[in-house]
């Protein structure tokens, strides 16, 4: 039998993506129709698309690469998930910068299909639950963030801003569901 050329790699994001996705659903469930439950599901599934058979080295690229996927397959609504999923903060140029390193083609690649996107609350939500979800199991922002500052042994700049970013999306998301997000995904 030929080696399979499916990675390890691709398993964890297929397995991340799927986890991202039921979390949406669960959540666009809960609002009303503000954020309707197939498409999150969708984007969740798709998200990180652009992430499979890519060289660990070329990661940071994977936002437009899964973007230009999802647009050339016609699907402009999860391209633009694709794209905006890991900038959360306004302070999106900095963020870029640590992301792209001197990669500056790609950088001002994405700086443009950003400044022209609409933030919605499924953009939002996509990046609450791409935030909680790990490969087999769901974390609260809380804990997240204190993993990642156990880690790089530090409270950064970038680490508190972006902390603040997605306890605020949290508490956008709660506005729509009238309830403790975690109690639904949790559960
Ligand atoms: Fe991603």
């Amino acid at each position: 039998m030929a080696p399979s050329k499916f990675s390890a790699n691709n398993i964890k994001t297929i397995k991340h993506s799927a986890m991202v996705a039921n979390a949406a659903r669960m959540i666009a469930l809960r609002t009303n129709g503000i954020i309707d439950s197939d498409m999150a599901y969708m984007c969740g599934i798709f998200h990180d698309i652009g992430k499979l058979d890519l060289d660990e080295s070329e990661k940071y690229k994977h936002p437009l690469i899964g973007y230009q996927m999802m647009i050339e397959n016609g699907d402009k609504t999860i391209a633009e998930v694709c794209i905006s999923h890991p900038f959360v903060t306004p302070y999106r140029t900095n963020y870029l910068e640590c992301y792209c390193g001197n990669d500056t083609e790609t950088l001002e690649i994405i700086l443009d299909v950003l400044s022209t996107l609409t933030i919605t609350p499924l953009i939002r939500l996509i990046q609450f639950c791409d935030k909680i979800s790990g490969v087999d199991k769901y974390m609260s922002i809380e804990d997240k963030f204190e993993w990642y500052r156990n880690k790089y042994n530090t409270t950064s700049n970038l680490i508190e801003t972006n902390f603040d970013a997605y306890m605020e999306i949290k508490k956008e998301i709660e506005e729509y569901i009238k309830d403790d997000v975690y109690k639904i995904v949790f559960n």
